[in-house]
């Protein structure tokens, strides 16, 4: 063969290698289209009586999957229970008592192997029970890829590593993300999630008793629930946004502005750094605000995943097959 045709033939291989990989690790919305339509209903439905019940899940389940996709990426490795083979992620400090709704995603996950044995992923689960959540709060949709798959480890010191902490400072988070290929701007839009749910008095006690760049009014108000040393009542809780709990909207924003963020890291965001504009801008147009969150938690949700042969699908989501 002469060596221009070998040449031709070679690069035909090493395209149709490259487009194998690219196909296989890219994911789609119409992933269950033909082997398990009803996952995407059944999934929602779900959802929407979880949050109905308690409508603080829907802040839980987008933590989760934060949560996830931080730590080996979008694989449901945040779900395992520790094995005597590894140690999961729900003991790292950042998730220890704190991450919920693993119970709502089984329950999600139940009623989908009725009908689908072994199809649908739990990491795709929680990828779509974000989304669900964040409609359910008045939020933003978003078209979610599917076709992840689940990993069959899971790694605490790597969740202790990668997750961002309530106490890091602006150029940390900075870090943590770009890590994961997210930008400043996608950490802002994305850090909006905090307009929902709650934290707990261990979270936000150093701020509220010795930070200076915050509202004294609203220290004030939280000291109330949250005492300076009683361990008894670390776990005692407060609103992210306490203007508008229930509601994923730009609130957030706002109180940013007015010094009233109750994580230092939400403080930092608005603080005299780069980050401020960002702050005032999603403060001032709530469209360009939820745009970007959605985008970004389309961006986060392409994290790394487990695609073609790699992990597995799992019967059960805390356990590996
Ligand atoms: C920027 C870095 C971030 C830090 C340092 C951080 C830290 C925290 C902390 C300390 C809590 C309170 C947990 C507790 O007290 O149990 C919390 C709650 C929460 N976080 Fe974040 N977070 C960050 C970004 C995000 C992102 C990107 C999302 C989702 C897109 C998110 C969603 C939530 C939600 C919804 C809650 C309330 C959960 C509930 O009520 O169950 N956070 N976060
Ligand atoms: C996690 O919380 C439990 C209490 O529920 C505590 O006993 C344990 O020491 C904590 N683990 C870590 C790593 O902080
Ligand atoms: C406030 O700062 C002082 C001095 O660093 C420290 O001893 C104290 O524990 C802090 N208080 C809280 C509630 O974090």
């Amino acid at each position: 063969m002469a060596s221009s045709s070998k040449l031709a033939l070679i690069a035909i291989a090493m395209l149709f290698a490259f487009s194998l990989k690219h196909c296989q690790a890219s994911l789609t919305p119409n992933y269950y289209d033909y082997t398990c339509p009803q996952a995407i209903p059944i999934i929602r439905s779900a959802i929407r009586i979880a949050i109905a019940k308690e409508r603080r899940m829907a802040a839980s389940l987008i933590r989760l999957h934060f949560h996830d996709c931080f730590v080996q990426g979008c694989d449901g490795s945040v779900l395992l229970k520790d094995t005597p083979w590894f140690t999961g992620e729900q003991t790292a400090l950042q998730n220890n008592n704190s991450i919920r709704g693993m119970e709502v995603i089984d329950a999600a996950k139940w009623a989908v192997e009725a009908v689908c044995p072994k199809i649908v992923s739990c990491a795709d689960i929680v990828a779509l029970a974000a989304k669900d959540s964040s409609e359910y709060v008045n939020g933003p949709t978003w078209t979610v890829k599917l076709g992840r798959r689940d990993s069959t480890t899971a790694n605490k010191d790597l969740a202790a590593a990668d997750l961002p902490f309530g106490g890091d400072n602006l150029d940390v988070l900075i870090a943590k993300f770009a890590r994961k290929e997210l930008n400043a701007k996608e950490m802002v839009a994305l850090s909006g999630a905090h307009t929902i749910g709650q934290a707990q008095c261990v979270t936000f006690r150093g701020r509220i008793y010795n930070e200076t760049n915050i509202d004294p009014g609203f220290a004030l108000h939280r000291r109330r629930n949250c005492p300076p040393s009683n361990n008894a009542e670390i776990t005692n809780l407060a609103p992210l946004d306490p203007v508008t709990p229930n509601s994923l909207d730009n609130k957030y924003y706002k109180n940013l502005m007015q010094r009233r963020g109750l994580l230092h890291s939400d403080q930092v965001l608005f603080n005299g750094g780069e980050t401020d504009g960002m702050v005032a801008s999603y403060s001032r147009d709530p469209s360009s605000f939820y745009a970007d969150f959605a985008t970004a938690m389309v961006k986060m949700g392409d994290i790394d995943p487990l695609t073609g042969s790699s992990g597995q699908i799992r019967k059960i989501c805390s356990a590996i097959n």
